[in-house]
């Protein structure tokens, strides 16, 4: 479900006119639907009530400040990778008791900032890194909470660079190191080992990768129980999969289902780190048609978004749906024709869609790629030196700035000559 609908042959979000959108803010341009992301949020929620978990929003997803501040303002927690993540927390204004932090690669100063900034969890993932944190926590004298990531060893069918919880991946702590870990944890004298965390990976359909890790996990926590080892918390990660195009995801419901009644029996704190599933049906990406181009093999559509903007179709050959944002009149005597979508960066790998079938377009036509909400804008850069586009955020018949277009400046803006 979405607020992405066509009225009068012209595609609104919510109430505004995305055409209207593209013409006074410029393309290529981020536009978010408010509503989306608090009903997705709320649904997650109200489908885990009987649990009441923290849902730990996963900044990575989208980390407007805006956003953030609109999902920590409804009761959200945050999930956090890094310390410019923190950062971006504290300012949205949460509050730290809700804050975990996972990463495979916190250093000694990002754990730093994070114990002093009093965060509820560190998500650890290596032996080292709780060395480190034991370290640092006992230096600025505190007992820091943490929770041991385990890698569960269960194959997730998706895309091979976001599955996270198989043994071949880099995440996590294998269940048997992570028994010891649990077993000798008077060695940290500085932490609070009171947790478990399994993140298996991202964009899942299929409920039955999550149960399957889940119920290993719930084995593993009566094993510990077994040895006198009392957990607190019981952070089940994200990878709620959408839709882009046909898929049929499990729904909150159907995942509550599945897991809610095992998880209350745990009688343990339990954390969700949902990131899609919040974020990436609430925003499209409108991008303007530069130039047709017609090869003799295939007709282009140069449009003025490009990989920079929108790097998941060239990184993981994902596939958005491609709409215009003001539909044509279809002729009987044939006006549809195929194109590639593709931008201006000087790489073949730089396409947004292949293939796809339009009613005749034309240069200056908008079109709006969608489910671009989640791992869109934060995966963006600047390569070909293109200024990052604007972010717009719809509340109703309103809309307004999030985040303004880079200029030429902001380019060179850090660096020295
Ligand atoms: N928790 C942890 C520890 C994570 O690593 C992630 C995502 C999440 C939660 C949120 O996962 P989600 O609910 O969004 O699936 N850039 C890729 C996705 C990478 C996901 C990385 N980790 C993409 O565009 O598909």
């Amino acid at each position: 479900m979405h607020d992405f609908k066509y009225k009068n042959s012209r595609l609104y979000c919510e109430s505004v006119s995305i055409a209207e959108l593209a013409e006074k803010y410029g393309t290529p341009l981020y536009v978010y639907s408010r509503r989306t992301f608090l009903d997705h949020y709320r649904k997650l929620r109200d489908a885990f009530k009987s649990v009441k978990p923290l849902i730990c929003y996963s900044v990575k997803a989208n980390s407007n400040l805006s956003i953030l501040k609109l999902l920590v303002a409804e009761g959200a927690g945050l999930d956090i990778v890094s310390g410019g993540e923190l950062f971006r927390a504290l300012k949205a204004g949460a509050s730290p008791r809700k804050i975990v932090y996972a990463s495979v690669g916190k250093t000694a100063k990002e754990i730093e900032y994070a114990v002093k900034s009093n965060i509820l969890l560190f998500n650890a993932e290596s032996l080292s890194e709780i060395r480190m944190i034991n370290n640092v926590a006992g230096r600025l004298g505190r007992k820091q909470a943490i929770a041991l990531r385990v890698n569960p060893n269960v194959k997730a069918k998706t895309h091979k660079y976001i599955t996270t919880g198989h043994k071949q991946n880099k995440f996590g702590i294998d269940i048997k190191t992570a028994k010891n870990i649990f077993l000798n944890r008077k060695d940290f004298a500085n932490l609070d080992i009171c947790g478990i965390h399994i993140h298996i990976g991202s964009q899942i359909i299929d409920a039955r990768p999550f149960v399957k890790a889940i119920k290993k996990m719930i084995g593993f926590a009566a094993l510990l129980k077994s040895r006198g080892i009392i957990l607190r918390y019981f952070n089940i990660g994200g990878g709620l999969g959408i839709i882009y195009s046909g898929e049929r995801p499990q729904t909150a419901g159907e995942y509550a289902r599945a897991v809610a009644p095992l998880l209350k029996k745990l009688k343990m704190n339990v954390i969700l780190e949902p990131g899609r599933f919040i974020a990436g049906n609430a925003g499209v990406l409108v991008t303007k048609v530069t130039y047709i181009k017609e090869s003799p093999g295939k007709n282009f559509a140069i449009v003025d978004a490009a990989m920079n903007d929108l790097v998941r179709p060239s990184l993981y050959e994902a596939y958005h749906e491609i709409l215009p944002v003001k539909t044509r009149a279809y002729s009987s005597t044939g006006n549809i024709r195929t194109y590639d979508i593709v931008g201006p960066v000087c790489e073949s790998g730089d396409f947004l869609g292949k293939d796809r079938k339009f009613i005749n377009l034309e240069e200056g036509d908008y079109l709006a790629v969608m489910s671009a909400g989640a791992y869109g804008y934060s995966m963006a850069g600047n390569y070909n030196s293109r200024p990052r586009p604007a972010e717009v955020l719809v509340n109703g018949s309103r809309a307004g700035i999030i985040s303004r277009r880079e200029t030429y400046k902001d380019l060179i803006r850090q660096e020295v000559s």
